[in-house]
């Protein structure tokens, strides 16, 4: 019986058990998959104590991306790319380290919700770990001009300038927002619906046909997800899909195989609605 984690802090509410369990019994494979609960300072320690236990694959959620990242033997190249890690795959130099998040984003829009993200004129709202994570994969999704807006401006500036293209990303002033125009994709990759009010937005951003998104699911989403839709947004999606998309692409790095999404997906919607 393999064992497989995810890591974070706090973590004992994370969907992630439930999800590779039903993806286990999909595929037929016997997987045992737990939390663990460790903050960035006994991070090392919980994952070396993991490792000496046989733990063949984990997933790592906040505050611990950055972390993982430093700790992973070898990386990928969307890992390099985010500076974050979501998931450590064992092998024989240690462990390997990726992040399926931005793939995991993509596919939800693309697939579930069947949107086209090519030359989609798109505004970033933060610039956070969460930012980092799905910016790349959204870029080579096809999408247009990218704007990245934070509170705190050198952070988006630093994102920017990370992701190199600076005919097509571009940082504004988070209060000079409303000077934009309209977006066709608006995303809510901050951490304000988890503990503060939503930074203040002008329903001018949003176009007749855009799709808005949260990265966050649940209570976390419901501030901006209601501007949203007061906003005129024709789509606005939550990060629950995202969150069974990300975990498909680790468990096909895991055990090989890319499992069904859409049952999983449809029954933590109605338990998570
Ligand atoms: P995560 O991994 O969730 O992105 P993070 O790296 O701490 O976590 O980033 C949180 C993001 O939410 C940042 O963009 C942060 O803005 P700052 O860089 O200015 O801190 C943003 N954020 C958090 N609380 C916010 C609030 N109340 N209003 C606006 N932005 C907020």
């Amino acid at each position: 019986r393999r064992h497989y984690a995810v890591f974070g802090h706090p973590v004992a509410h994370s969907l992630s058990p439930q999800i590779h369990a039903a993806f286990g019994k999909q595929a037929g494979i016997d997987l045992q998959y737990d939390t663990i609960d460790a903050t960035a300072e006994r991070f090392f320690e919980a994952l070396q104590a993991f490792t000496d236990g046989g733990g063949a694959g984990a997933n790592v959620t906040l505050p611990l991306k950055e972390s993982a990242f430093a700790l992973a033997a070898t990386t990928t190249e969307r890992a390099r790319r985010a500076g974050a890690v979501n998931t450590l795959v064992r092998c024989d130099e240690g462990w390997l380290g990726d992040n399926t998040d931005g793939e995991g984003l993509v596919r939800d829009l693309t697939g579930r919700h069947r949107l086209d993200l090519r030359a989609r004129r798109t505004l970033l709202i933060g610039a956070g770990g969460a930012a980092r994570g799905v910016a790349p994969a959204l870029l080579d999704a096809g999408i247009g001009e990218l704007y990245i807006v934070n509170r705190t401006s050198e952070r988006a500036d630093a994102l920017v300038d990370r992701l190199g293209q600076p005919a097509r990303v571009h940082s504004r002033y988070l209060h000079d927002v409303g000077k934009l125009g309209d977006f066709d994709l608006i995303i809510n990759a901050t951490s304000a619906g988890r503990d503060a009010a939503m930074p203040h937005l002008p329903m001018s951003l949003m176009g007749a046909r855009s799709a808005a998104v949260d990265l966050s699911y649940g209570e976390a989403a419901t501030a901006f997800l209601s501007w949203a839709r007061a906003a005129g947004a024709r789509e606005a999606i939550d990060g629950l899909g995202m969150l069974v998309e990300q975990a498909a692409e680790s468990f096909a790095l895991w055990h090989g195989m890319r499992p069904q999404t859409d049952e999983v997906h449809a029954a933590l919607r109605q338990r998570n609605a």
